[in-house]
């Protein structure tokens, strides 16, 4: 039997790239989007939503050369429902060795009063809108956003349009996270049971998290006969997220005995590409997150060691190396040399060439000269801090902060910019607070701190902090990162490091061009 005629198998439709980067801050760059869905390629993703072609530049040129680089995933774009959108789309989209164009429009009440179209102009403007799509390409998704609130007849009306203008796919979104289980599952029967043509599509199930049942619902839907699942990684995306790829993929290998569906997902590349995800979004994954929160398959009471030392299975249903956690951790130390350390960047799922070798081996160094163990997650740390250490206009050349017992604190920073060295003393309340202001005096700007996140790498007073700073500037966001174990030092890298991102993009892009020119408000 192949794959396509299997009916137990669900294809993988994931959206970190088009839903989980609409939510705010998540922006990730070109680069970043580039890698990622070179990542969800390699995992096997069925089908990638790479973009919103239409709603920016960057977005159309993410798109095409995504599509021009895929090797097995379908490439999808999405489009609303009017031919300029769709047009757009297809021109990304048609490199790609598997093209599919994603069309969408609000069916429920609330969302037909934005048009403000009767229920039969809409009918006709779907029609007309999956017909082109359907002319430009032979695979075609139609979505009737926010399907869970719209009238039961004329959902089953639209969809029957889509259908018979060409649309393969049939995705029926829950935009705002509103259904249950049960609900979910019966209204793909339903559909199903009573649409003409529906035997011949594929039924999609797309949820949103805002009552923690998105993972719940697609299941529930898949039950009901939808064979593709609509979702994205670490549950990336606009409020509450999206369903969780490495959730509804896990639950489905897990619990495979009430479930019998398949997915062609190598869950092994799990956790590389859900920390990858979280650095370049700068959306730090919860710490009890399912599958791939850092407790996961931390064992830390008594009882629980004592029971998991006797026998795994006593408190694991899944084992860490199904989902790319390596079983053991040793740590590295200073005398480790820099194939150890090359092996272990290779079990952290870490391909590096010699030049990144060369860089990480210098900071592990520096780092085992002052913390005993290096762990895996400082060495993860490690990495990111290399890989992000790209072009820069800013350069931090020495720090020195003074606290004093009531709270003020000064700092002095030498600062490269351009090549030319600046120095600046700043007072402020505590010391990162003195340190970007020293920051803004030597390069003032007009940047917002959206967001200041610290968090410990490792256990222990030596412990690496990671900090996550988001920055915005005129509708611009960018975030920056960095690791070290002196977490005012990691706060003012990582602030730099964001800063440095933000004049990159602006001067690649112009004044203005980088933010969408449309809004996704029209699309959420
Ligand atoms: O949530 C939603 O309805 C969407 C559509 C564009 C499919 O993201
Ligand atoms: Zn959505």
């Amino acid at each position: 039997m192949t794959q396509a005629t299997d009916k137990d198998r669900v294809w993988i439709f994931d959206t970190t790239l088009r839903d989980g980067e609409q939510s705010p801050g998540a922006t990730m760059t070109h680069n970043e989007k580039l890698e990622i869905a070179g990542l969800l390629d390699e995992m096997g993703v069925d089908i990638i939503e790479a973009g919103f072609p239409i709603a920016s530049e960057g977005d159309f040129k993410a798109v095409s050369e995504i599509a021009m680089n895929s090797e097995h995933s379908v490439i999808c774009g999405l489009a609303r429902a009017n031919f300029a959108d769709i047009d757009r789309c297809w021109e990304a989209v048609q490199h790609a060795g598997k093209p599919r164009i994603h069309t969408f429009i609000g069916t429920s009440p609330l969302h037909r009063a934005i048009p403000n179209l009767t229920r039969d102009e809409m009918a006709d403007k779907i029609h007309e809108t999956v017909t082109h799509a359907r002319n430009l390409c032979d695979n075609v998704q139609w979505s009737p956003m926010d399907a869970t609130r719209t009238e039961w007849d004329y959902l089953a009306r639209v969809v029957e349009i889509a259908i018979k203008a060409g649309a393969s796919t049939i995705n029926i979104p829950d935009t705002v996270g509103y259904t249950a289980p049960v609900e979910s599952a019966d209204l793909i029967k339903r559909l199903i049971a009573e649409v003409p043509g529906a035997e011949d599509v594929i039924f999609a199930t797309h949820c949103h998290n805002d009552l923690g049942m998105a993972t719940a619902n697609s299941l529930a839907a898949v039950a009901g006969g939808a064979r593709q699942i609509e979702c994205t990684i670490n549950g990336l995306g606009e409020r509450a997220g999206n369903t969780a790829l490495e959730e509804v993929v896990m639950a489905l290998k897990v619990r495979h005995d009430i479930m019998p569906w398949h997915t062609a997902i190598d869950t092994r590349k799990i956790m590389h590409i859900s920390r990858r995800v979280a650095t370049v979004s700068g959306f730090a994954v919860q710490f009890n997150k399912a599958i791939v929160g850092k407790n996961a398959f931390a064992h830390e009471s008594g009882i629980h060691q004592d029971g998991m030392l006797k026998n795994a299975e006593t408190f694991e249903i899944m084992r860490p190396e199904d989902v790319g956690l390596s079983g053991t951790s040793l740590p590295l130390g200073k005398h480790s040399g820099r194939a150890a350390l090359r092996d272990k960047l290779n079990t952290l799922g870490y391909e590096v060439g010699d030049n990144q070798l060369k860089d990480i081996f210098v900071r592990f160094k520096e780092l085992a000269d002052r913390k005993k163990e290096v762990f895996d997650d400082d060495i993860l740390a490690l990495v990111t801090a290399a890989s992000e250490s790209d072009e820069h206009r800013l350069e931090i050349v020495s720090l020195k902060v003074t606290c004093g017992t009531a709270g003020q604190a000064e700092a002095v920073l030498e600062m490269d910019v351009d090549g030319v060295e600046h120095q600046a003393t700043a007072q402020g309340d505590g010391p990162v607070d003195a340190t970007f202001k020293a920051v803004r005096a030597i390069h003032p700007n007009a940047a917002r701190l959206q967001l200041y996140q610290v968090n410990a790498v490792t256990a222990g007073t030596d412990a690496q902090a990671t900090v996550s700073v988001r920055l915005e500037e005129d509708g611009v966001i960018s975030t920056g990162q960095s690791a070290n174990t002196d977490t005012v030092v990691a706060s003012a890298e990582a602030y730099v490091h964001a800063l440095n991102r933000l004049a990159i993009r602006r001067e690649k892009s112009g004044p203005g061009t980088d933010t969408r020119e449309i809004s996704y408000k029209d699309v959420h």
